[in-house]
């Protein structure tokens, strides 16, 4: 159908066909990199999970491999659900992931390549003991324990990881300690547990120096003032993260807040089960994430796919040691055609401004806004910080502000009926300024019954001394995914405009204000993006 080819990524990773989900498993090794997934071969509906598997040499370009994990075994029947790679001394590979058994009770499985000479590690073995953890304590729920982190080692030497589940009706981060990474013991104290959810999804946890742009291999030792950040997947749609302190002698974890209701997002929109790992190639650490279908399961099963995975990001530590900063990898650079450039622009209250010469259904838009004043900024509520989406709602791109909204209008019809919003607004709080960024995708299509939200999030900024916001937007077709601030706040969308699939599909692309203040453009730059290798 029209939808199943024109809604299709060019530059996103996503299969040939049938259902994808979580990311698992993701690993440099030896010159390639591995993307596995959670992925149905039988169609395009969750179900039947086995680990899909791709290889690329520039997280770009992928070729698509047999499965590395099917469910052949009593422990994995039901699935071969999340997992991660950890890769032991002497350069080992080893698979940690969860197998559903033909009651779905869940435990922690291991397979090892068959072959750590074939580049592409097509086949894996899994071990003759398997599970090598079940949820067998009590006070346990065995249908919820699952999603094994990549492993770390502690001063003692032995391994750690941590694994979703339930101990006395809290959900935790359970820790788990092993020599051999076969034999596991649990901690008697888990690394983190919270009531925030039912169950804490694919967690993740990872060390961070503050201001520093390299990654940090949890194999090797972490420096004197790194911070660790526990990833976690809240109620089956929120990745949230903390920040904290990580005492590797005592094995406890001391997050700088408790307050679960402002635990910043890893992406404030459709971005979930979010994996990093240590790419010792380039020095640095790399998250990626699964982007649902927002249109029905008919449509899905009418596409024959469903699922995309956002573009592979670096992830590092601002220096304030408060936010992690997110930006795709420089390896998608590879993929800009055509540049289009325009220097010393000004939107005025009201403007818009066509931006043409790109292909606007699959390009790369960075933009920068310079405010020529910030009398005009209203002032702040912190209790905005509780409910971002609410905010976009209601200060739409219509409604004009004093400094903002301004942004990119994208995916727009000739008329305007279609069109998403991706912008910012600028209030004054007691010590700094708070920008909103939303993107807003109430309007994205004229399809009726598609999740269509206004996804939003804040972040702080000190204006006077920075003076420009930066905006950079990933146009893919059904794929939108936008950074503010230098990646303070992402937000992963998708949309399906019918205008895309009509006869000649034109879309337009505009910059624009509606707010008081003047916004300067002092660079707007935006590239064609060609196709990349995805979808084999
Ligand atoms: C998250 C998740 C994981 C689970 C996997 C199953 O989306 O529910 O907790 O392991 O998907 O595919």
């Amino acid at each position: 159908s029209p939808a199943s080819t024109m809604y299709k990524t060019a530059f996103h990773f996503q299969p040939a066909k049938n259902w994808m989900n979580d990311p698992s498993g993701p690993m440099y090794f030896n010159g390639i990199y591995h993307e596995f997934y959670q992925y149905n071969l039988n169609g395009p509906i969750f179900g039947d999970i086995v680990w899909g598997h791709s290889v690329s040499t520039d997280l770009v370009n992928w070729i698509g491999l047999e499965p590395a994990l099917v469910r052949d075994t009593p422990s994995d029947i039901d699935g071969c659900w999340t997992g991660s790679v950890t890769i032991l001394p002497g350069g080992k590979p080893v698979i940690i992931y969860t197998g559903g058994d033909k009651d779905q009770h869940q435990a922690q499985n291991i397979a090892f390549p068959k072959n750590r000479s074939d580049p592409y590690l097509r086949e894996w073995v899994k071990a003759a003991n398997n599970p090598v953890l079940r949820p067998d304590e009590p006070g346990m729920n065995s249908i919820e324990f699952r999603d094994p982190t990549t492993g770390w080692i502690g001063p003692d030497g032995l391994w750690r990881m941590a694994v979703g589940g339930e101990l006395n009706g809290y959900s935790a981060a359970l820790l788990y300690k092993s020599e051999d990474f076969l034999n596991w013991t649990r901690v008697d104290h888990p690394l983190y547990s919270s009531n925030a959810s039912i169950m804490l999804e694919c967690l993740d946890f990872f060390a961070v120096l503050p201001g520093s742009n390299n990654g940090l291999d949890m194999s090797s030792a972490i420096p004197n003032g790194a911070k660790h950040v526990l990833k976690m997947g809240l109620n089956f749609g929120e990745d949230v993260y903390v920040i904290g302190v990580y005492d590797l002698k005592r094995d406890v974890f001391v997050p700088d807040t408790d307050d679960s209701r402002l635990w910043p997002r890893i992406d404030y929109g459709n971005f979930y089960a979010s994996k990093t790992f240590f790419d010792s190639k380039h020095g640095r650490r790399i998250i990626w994430a699964w982007t649902t279908e927002t249109d029905s399961s008919s449509d899905d099963v009418a596409k024959g796919w469903a699922g995309i995975h956002s573009f592979p990001r670096t992830i590092r530590l601002d220096s304030d040691g408060k936010r992690l900063l997110q930006w795709p990898v420089e390896e998608i650079e590879s993929l800009r055609g055509n540049e289009i450039n325009h220097q010393g622009l000004e939107l005025k209250r009201g403007d818009l401004f066509e931006i043409e010469g790109v292909d606007t259904l699959q390009a790369d838009v960075e933009i920068d806004f310079e405010l020529t004043s910030v009398d005009d900024a209203e002032p702040f509520d912190p209790s905005w910080l509780l409910n971002a989406q609410k905010q976009c709602r209601e200060a739409d791109a219509s409604v004009h502000g004093g400094i903002g909204p301004f942004g990119l209008v994208i995916l727009a019809s000739d008329n305007m009926e279609e069109q998403t919003v991706v912008h910012f607004r600028v209030y004054k709080s007691q010590k700094n300024y708070m920008i909103l960024m939303c993107s807003d995708l109430r309007r994205s299509s004229l399809t009726p019954g598609l999740d269509t939200p206004a996804y939003g999030g804040f972040f702080e900024f000190d204006l006077e001394k920075e003076r420009k916001i930066s905006l950079r937007t990933l146009i893919d077709r059904s794929a939108v995914e936008s950074f503010g601030g230098g990646g303070r706040v992402c937000i992963m969308a998708r949309v399906y405009p019918v205008s895309l699939v009509d006869d000649d599909h034109k879309a337009h692309m505009y910059a624009f204000n509606n707010g008081s203040a003047t916004a300067r453009v002092p660079q707007l730059r935006a590239w064609s993006m060609r196709r990349a290798r995805v979808s084999i």
